[in-house]
């Protein structure tokens, strides 16, 4: 079943006086449960796609559908309210907040996404994540004091806590070194099967491709293969 669909999605922005299009023409569905690699040559828009598509900036043309209903055409304040509720994200670095522990920085999402659950089942929730993605252990740790994996490891935890439906990943395994990036990469791939979040994973790694279920390819702000 498809999930979420762009179509015709067209980002221009002012280079001086010229419009330069950064995005052409692009549509892209994402089924329910599968996880979407897009691959590209550096420059060829798989960023500005996965943020438009993730609601983090805006497009010039197109639209956007989730279940079947047009995000684009819901006001701002709704548009946040999905994204916070439905939506989890992944950069290429874990952007933890230094000041907070693990656990913190999971209690911190849960109450941006409006969970509603009592102290304690918050608390029990938080445990459990941290189980998932091996990290109980730094629950009280900070940022300073963790790997580059266990950060990342963290941000996956921080990304899903939430129950989302759809998980936007920019190239997370880009700063790790291959054997993290595979850890990483078949925790992202496991809770997507065991939780039934939907990916869409940009990459610039040949090995991680071989978790994706589909696989798109991007050149000069179109898909050319997918
Ligand atoms: N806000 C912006 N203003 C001007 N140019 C941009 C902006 N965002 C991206 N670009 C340009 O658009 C192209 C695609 O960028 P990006 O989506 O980051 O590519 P990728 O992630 O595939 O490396 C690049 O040439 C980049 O310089
Ligand atoms: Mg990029």
């Amino acid at each position: 079943m498809v999930l979420f669909e762009l179509t015709n999605i067209d980002k221009a922005v002012k280079n001086g006086n010229r419009e330069e299009k950064i995005l052409n023409d692009v549509d892209l569905t994402l089924n329910e449960g599968e996880l979407t690699a897009l691959t590209g040559p550096s420059g060829s828009g798989k960023s500005t796609l996965l943020t438009i598509a993730a609601c983090l900036q805006n497009k010039t043309n197109g639209s956007i559908s989730f279940k079947g209903k047009k995000i684009s055409e819901k006001n701002d304040g709704s548009i946040r309210k999905l994204r916070a509720e439905k939506f989890g994200f992944v950069f290429r670095h874990a952007h933890l907040v230094p000041f907070l522990t693990v656990g913190e920085q999971l209690a911190l999402m849960l109450d941006t996404a409006n969970v509603k659950l009592s102290k304690e089942d918050k608390n029990n929730k938080i445990n459990k994540i941290l189980q998932a993605v091996d990290m109980y252990k730094h629950k009280n740790s900070y940022p300073e004091n963790l790997s580059g994996g266990e950060r990342q490891r963290a941000a996956i935890a921080r990304a899903i806590i939430h129950d989302p439906e759809l998980l936007f990943a920019d190239e997370p395994t880009a700063s790790l070194d291959s054997k993290r990036s595979e850890e990483v990469m078949a925790l992202i791939k496991r809770l997507s099967q065991d939780l039934g979040i939907t990916v869409l994973m940009v990459t610039h790694d040949m090995d991680m491709l071989e978790y994706a279920d589909r696989r798109i390819e991007m050149k000069d702000g179109q898909i050319t293969k997918g």
